[in-house]
């Protein structure tokens, strides 16, 4: 009600320095609390940024790490560029690649099953990695999820992040709803490898008592995203911009008006605190586990999807 009301339109960091300002700082605290490394926090060359959902935080980056690949191999290589995630990613990918421009078969979901818990492997991925390379593709993006959408399977962050960076691709993650769970202890482990991500994102309206919408999206390398979605029109021409001491948002999102969000963020960190937070995700397992227990004991119906959060 208080972001609606106060109807901030703050795209830029002069139209609203506090919008800006408190958006880094909450983002920051987030970071902390699922101990995600410090490239990602705002005070170095990372931060994070929040956008309206998971699909456009998959979309800036895929955009972002495209034209990053094509400064170094030519605009003409737009062709040649191949994405990869597993056919149980979640389709957001699918049309982020559609929008932008890559070549709708160099887009790779590759199988997965039930001998991994529907997470991908990293010996097909490096399989399929090889056979692009020698038939002269450019390998550039993989996208792992951690809880996907249908069947909460986990993809090995530690061995595909060694992957994608020994082969130069820019590393996402997606774990739009199960991120919220590592602020446990207890959860953490279940994105240890983020450190090797370029970047990483959660739903905090998924998961984490925050209204819609609240994506929450994390990078190394803030200039990267710039480069790709800035645009610096007579209109929107300021000194706090041109002296380049601040953060315009409008430059890591595809609109350029923008809420004041990070006021509902605020207010649910400030509202609830870490332990609280905590306790709340703990009873949601411990129901989840409930749940499957009662369905367990029902033999017309068969449990075939995994606790994420084991
Ligand atoms: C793992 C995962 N990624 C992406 C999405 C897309 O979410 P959004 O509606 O925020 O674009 C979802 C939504 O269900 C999801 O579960």
């Amino acid at each position: 009600m208080l972001s609606a009301g106060v109807n901030i339109v703050g795209f830029s960091w002069i139209t609203s320095p506090a919008a800006t300002e408190l958006e880094m700082i909450v983002l920051d605290w987030l970071a902390k609390m699922l101990k995600l490394p410090e490239d990602f926090l705002s005070t170095g060359q990372g931060g994070g940024v929040i956008q309206g959902t998971a699909s456009e935080a998959v979309l800036v980056v895929l955009l972002a790490a495209r034209d990053k690949i094509l400064r170094k191999f030519g605009k003409n290589a737009l062709e040649k560029l191949v994405v990869y995630g597993s056919d149980q990613t979640h389709s957001a990918l699918q049309k982020a690649c559609q929008i932008g421009g890559i070549h709708p078969e160099n887009c790779r979901l590759l199988k997965t099953d039930s001998s991994t818990n529907y997470g991908l492997s990293p010996d097909l991925l490096s399989e399929v990695i090889s056979h692009d390379i020698s038939i002269g593709l450019i390998p550039y993006f993989l996208c792992a999820t951690v809880g996907t959408t249908s069947s909460t399977g986990l993809d090995p962050l530690l061995a595909l992040g060694k992957i994608s960076k020994s082969n130069g691709m820019w590393f996402h993650v997606d774990a739009a709803y199960a991120g919220s769970a590592c602020i446990c202890p207890e959860y953490r482990h279940h994105i240890d490898g983020v450190e090797q991500a370029d970047s990483f994102n959660m739903n905090a309206h998924k998961w984490l008592l925050t209204n819609f919408d609240c994506s929450a999206l994390w990078v190394k390398e803030k200039s990267a995203l710039i480069q790709s979605l800035s645009t610096n029109p007579e209109f929107l021409k300021n000194k706090a911009s041109e002296e380049n001491m601040v953060v315009d948002y409008k430059d890591w999102q595809i609109p350029l008006g923008r809420r004041f969000r990070s006021l509902k963020l605020w207010m649910v960190l400030r509202l609830y605190g870490l332990e609280n937070l905590q306790s709340y995700i703990r009873n949601h397992i411990k129901l989840a586990k409930h749940f499957e227990e009662l369905v367990a004991q029902d033999p017309r119906f068969e449990v075939n999807t995994y606790y994420v959060l084991q």
